[in-house]
């Protein structure tokens, strides 16, 4: 018998693309969809193309959440804090798949990525877990990109700094970077064929509008165009940003690690449109030859391309503008590092609403559907 699964969320960054991915895999298909909406209950919306319109049901009808077989809700983390302790506690025995991060570090709970963990969310589901929790995106783009090297336990620690888009931080950030692109190109357009306007001229008044108030910082609470912001989430006891922390905290739970393998970083918000881009030092337990280093990163996944360490092939390939849309996550500019034996740098470029987001969330639900 098909299940009833209820879709929250589905209209906002990650929910979007699950719905495209799983519209081009034919998911919909397996199982009887319904959606829910946070602001447009009642309205008629067709999300498959060819099949009957859907009217937006309630997301805090609670009776009628709890008729679900599965829940995947993509919607955030108020959302769940709101509803899914509630939905337990009146009875609710149904699967739970959350792209937000408020559950994934409880004790009942797995973080999914399942190139990695498959045998783990088999287990679990054998166990009787419920509920199925998607990691942070930074750190499923670094898994899918270093599995190879983490699956034979080859890396003593690791440090990262990250170039994360805007589109990570949601939909409505996407929005204000493209205004703020807007506001610095008008503020100087009248002036590019005025030779009195010097290139000094019009960077100090690109730098004045992103001072002044008619710049749109709504959402980012800064400017992003034309700026980096090296702070992402909220402020951790030790110095670390949440973002910062969740990439030791995810990873070795994902990984269930016997011993904690070491990772601190920094995360920083740049102003591309989507895709997130690392940039790894990694200290190995063995020092290796290059060829096995790429050949370990190379087979561990289908995903996983590797770009060679070359100019035309790391500025044609190693980019968001090469990778967004697609599965790929591309693994370059990998080299022995002069600072000492048995350290190496790796620079990675993922799709962070794809393998980051909607990817692991969607193949997770197909696994439950297919039981
Ligand atoms: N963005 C990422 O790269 C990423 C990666 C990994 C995990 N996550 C996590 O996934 C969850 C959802 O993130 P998100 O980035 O998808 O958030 P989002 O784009 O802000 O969408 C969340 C909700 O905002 C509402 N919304 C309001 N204005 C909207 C607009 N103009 N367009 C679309 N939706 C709008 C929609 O709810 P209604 O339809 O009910 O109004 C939507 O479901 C969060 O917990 C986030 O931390 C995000």
């Amino acid at each position: 018998m098909k299940k009833y699964v209820g879709f929250i969320g589905w209209r906002g960054m990650v929910g979007s693309v699950l719905m495209q991915r799983m519209i081009e895999e034919n998911n919909f298909h397996d199982m009887h969809p319904v959606f829910f909406s946070t602001s447009h209950v009642g309205s008629e919306v067709q999300i498959v193309p060819n099949t009957r319109t859907n009217i937006l049901q309630d997301a805090y009808d609670f009776d009628h959440l709890k008729s679900m077989d599965i829940i995947v809700t993509c919607q955030g983390a108020d959302y769940t804090n709101c509803v899914y302790y509630k939905l337990r506690n009146i009875g609710w025995s149904g699967y739970w798949i959350d792209a937000a991060s408020l559950l994934r570090m409880h004790q009942d709970s797995i973080i999914v990525l399942d190139p990695l963990n498959i045998d783990m969310i088999h287990l679990s589901i054998q166990k009787g877990i419920k509920t199925f929790i998607g990691s942070n995106c930074t750190v499923s783009l670094m898994l899918m990109a270093l599995g190879g090297l983490f699956a034979k336990k080859l890396i003593s620690w690791i440090t990262f700094s990250t170039y994360q888009s805007a589109s990570g931080a949601g939909s409505k950030h996407i929005f204000e970077l493209i205004q703020q692109m807007g506001c610095l190109y008008n503020s100087v357009a009248n002036n590019f064929n005025n030779s009195s306007f010097s290139v000094l001229d019009m960077e100090k008044k690109l730098s004045e509008v992103t001072k002044s108030t008619i710049f749109p910082v709504k959402n980012f609470l800064f400017p992003l165009a034309g700026n980096i912001l090296p702070w992402i989430d909220s402020e951790m006891e030790n110095g670390q940003t949440k973002e910062e922390w969740k990439v030791q905290a995810e990873t070795n739970k994902i990984l269930c690690s016997s011993s904690v393998i070491p990772m601190d970083g920094t995360c920083v918000r740049v102003g591309t449109f989507r895709c997130h881009s690392q940039s790894f030092i990694i200290k190995l337990k063995q020092d290796l030859s290059y060829s096995n280093i790429v050949d370990i990163i190379k087979k561990h996944n289908m995903w996983v391309k590797i770009v060679p360490n070359d100019m035309h092939s790391t500025l044609n390939l190693l980019t968001p503008n090469a990778v967004t849309g697609t599965l790929n996550v591309l693994v370059g500019r990998i080299r022995k590092l002069n600072v000492g034996l048995k350290t190496i740098s790796v620079f990675t470029v993922g799709d962070q609403l794809l393998w980051g987001a909607a990817e692991p969330l969607r193949r997770m639900l197909m696994i439950l559907i297919n039981l």
